[in-house]
């Protein structure tokens, strides 16, 4: 099964061509990504105009360079998917038109994908990962513990309360005068930084849910900036590592309630799985290896390029979804809110469970997905 899907939700123009085999992990024949960063970076976060904008005059060209890379003609696709949200409006109405009129002439199905099921499933393409898994997705719009017990079959265990973790790190960048994406530049500050030296709160740390606040941790590190102000570089690397270790304690005591919760319901999950800009980091890396290893649980972590935004996972979610006849018509709407428990799936709504063939996943994950 061959797909093409696009992506054109927040700030990266990507078209991909997957292809799914009826078992096992999924192919990348082409995968193209290009980041606006640069276009937004002297606003300090991403405008959406300009986001719309700059969609609408790379995409043909990413869309073409996808199929040349891949080989492939539009007549051998199976179908055309595309992000039909949650995102910025017009750059989701730009992906989705654009997906709509390939579909139409060459008359294939579309598949109007949500981005953040895109997400979720990337693992199946990565590393063949069997439902039922625990899904930690942390992006700059999003941070939620969700069971994923099949194709548009999603309950969310916690999500937070106010900002998304990425949010938090692009806020703290700015705060601290680092430029934009802020996740990225805090880490890196944050590798030489005392940890130990400003103290910040763990916020909903040892509550029985799993849900997660960043907007007073956030707060509370701008008032320690303020006590020391002006700032030195030392002062920059030290609050920027306080507050990501602040974060990790966070994010492994929320995954702790929210796989306790998991299996109080499902039993026990195939996989921990990561998803989002914000698996990039190496800190919080480390901390789902220990989560993972202290809960017997397998640790499953796309390659940092699949956890932020792509193609690929709009095209392999497409392909997964079309594989059960999920298509929809050309009057799909587009999204700007879309909560994945509203996504749907096949009608039987029969939750089918792959544990048992879990550990044939992990003997087969492909050593070209192994992430360094
Ligand atoms: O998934 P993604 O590419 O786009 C969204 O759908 O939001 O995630 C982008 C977010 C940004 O907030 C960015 O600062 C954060 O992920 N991020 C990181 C790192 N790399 C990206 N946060 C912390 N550490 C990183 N290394
Ligand atoms: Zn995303």
């Amino acid at each position: 099964m061959l797909v093409l899907g696009i992506e054109t939700t927040c700030d990266e123009t990507g078209a991909a061509v997957v292809e799914r085999p009826p078992q096992g992990p999924g192919r990348i024949l082409a995968n193209v990504v290009l980041s606006q960063i640069e276009a937004h970076a002297a606003f300090g976060g991403v405008v959406p105009e300009i986001a719309a904008r700059a969609h609408v005059e790379a995409l043909d060209l990413i869309i073409a360079k996808a199929m040349g890379e891949a080989g492939k003609t539009f007549a051998e696709l199976d179908g055309v998917a595309a992000a039909a949200g949650p995102g910025l409006i017009g750059g989701v109405i730009v992906g989705l038109t654009t997906a709509k009129a390939i579909a139409l002439v060459a008359e294939k199905p579309l598949i109007a994908v949500n981005h953040l099921e895109a997400h979720a499933l990337t693992a199946r393409l990565t590393d063949a990962t069997p439902f039922p898994y625990c899904l930690f997705l942390a992006s700059g719009g999003h941070t939620q513990i969700v069971a994923v017990l099949g194709v548009g079959n999603y309950v969310r265990l916690g999500t937070t309360v106010d900002d998304a973790i990425g949010e938090a790190f692009d806020k703290v960048a700015k705060l601290l005068g680092l430029p934009y994406p802020g996740g990225p530049q805090v880490e890196r500050e944050a590798l030489t930084g005392n940890p130990a030296r400003f103290s910040l709160p763990r916020p909903m740390l040892g509550r029985p849910h799993a849900d997660f606040s960043l907007s007073g941790l956030k707060t509370a590190l701008r008032v320690e900036a303020d006590k020391v102000a002006p700032l030195s570089e030392a002062d920059v690397r030290d609050l920027c590592a306080s507050f990501q270790q602040s974060v990790v304690e966070v994010v492994a005591d929320r995954l702790r309630a929210g796989l306790k919760m998991f299996r109080e319901a499902y039993g026990k999950p195939s996989a921990l799985v990561a998803a989002g800009g914000v698996a990039a980091n190496q800190a919080i890396r480390k901390v789902l290896h220990q989560v993972a290893f202290e809960t017997g649980t397998v640790l499953v972590v796309p390659p940092a390029a699949l956890c932020t935004d792509n193609g690929v996972m709009i095209a392999w979610a497409g392909a997964e979804r079309l594989a059960l006849g999920l298509t929809d018509t050309l009057d799909a709407a587009p999204h700007a809110r879309w909560p994945l428990q509203d996504v749907r799936g096949p009608a039987s709504e029969e939750v089918v469970l792959e544990t048992a063939a879990a550990s044939d996943a992990e003997a087969s994950r492909p050593a070209a997905f192994e992430d360094g």
